[in-house]
């Protein structure tokens, strides 16, 4: 190996935009469902992939508070699609994938809250990949949650401090997004992890989600160790 040759970083924490399933469909005349049925079959392989590489963080946009617009039956596929993977409990069992849901559970069906718990308890011990699955999930509504909880505890306003914003966050206690990842030739955050993104490394691609296969990943991890990341230093 050439001296100069330096072995690649991995991002501590990657975050991806899971999008591009329902152009996928459309590109082959199929239902919007079979493109979620198949962003889901990559979803597992990417978070396999990301444990077997040894990441420590995985966070992945599922379902936004936005995505309740869409038709009832386009909702109720993706909460089917949710049951059977949060029922299939040999998931991630044998993997040591450590399994973690961000968002507003409250309007969600019981037996999917009820699952969802299961889940994260049953994996409590895990070592390997921490799994963060954003259900109902927007940043702004994140920060809204926080902002209310903040209040309550009875905190004075001098004493609030950046720590204590990202501490009152679904995601606390997680690092931020080092390198956020978003697929389908969309541009924009959709309101994923608004507050955490701050000084995140974007990658984007044209690849719809569905495609979306390890050596999409290797790629964007090749080019994030090209980025300079100075965090408003020199
Ligand atoms: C992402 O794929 C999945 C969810 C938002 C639930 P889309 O369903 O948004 O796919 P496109 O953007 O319509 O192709
Ligand atoms: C973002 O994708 C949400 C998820 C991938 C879960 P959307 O498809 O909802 O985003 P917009 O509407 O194109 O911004
Ligand atoms: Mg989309």
């Amino acid at each position: 190996m050439n001296r100069e040759e330096k072995k690649r970083i991995l991002p501590r924490h990657i975050a991806i935009i899971m999008d591009g399933n329902g152009r996928w469909a459309k590109k082959r005349s199929l239902p919007r469902t079979a493109g979620h049925i198949a962003g889901a079959k990559t979803f597992k392989t990417i978070a396999r992939y990301c444990n077997k590489i040894g990441l420590e963080y995985l966070t992945v946009y599922a379902f936004s508070t936005e995505n309740w617009k869409r038709p009832k039956e386009e909702v109720e596929g993706i909460m089917d699609l949710l049951r059977d993977y949060l029922k299939d409990a040999e998931n991630f069992k044998d993997e040591n994938i450590r399994v973690r849901f961000i968002g507003d559970r409250t309007p969600l069906a019981e037996d999917i809250k009820a699952l969802m718990v299961k889940n994260e308890e049953g994996s409590e011990n895990a070592t390997g990949l921490n799994l963060n699955i954003a259900i109902n999930y927007g940043g702004r509504d994140e920060i809204t949650h926080a902002v209310k909880k903040i209040i309550n505890s009875g905190i004075s306003a001098e004493d609030i401090t950046e720590q204590t914003i990202s501490d009152n966050l679904y995601t606390a206690g997680c690092p931020d997004p080092d390198f956020i990842i978003r697929p389908s030739g969309e541009y924009r955050l959709s309101n994923y992890l608004i507050w955490q993104s701050a000084y995140s490394e974007y990658w984007f691609s044209d690849i719809l989600w569905p495609d979306f296969k390890p050596k999409h990943l290797e790629k964007a991890i090749e080019d994030y160790n090209q980025r300079n990341r100075r965090f408003g230093g020199i």
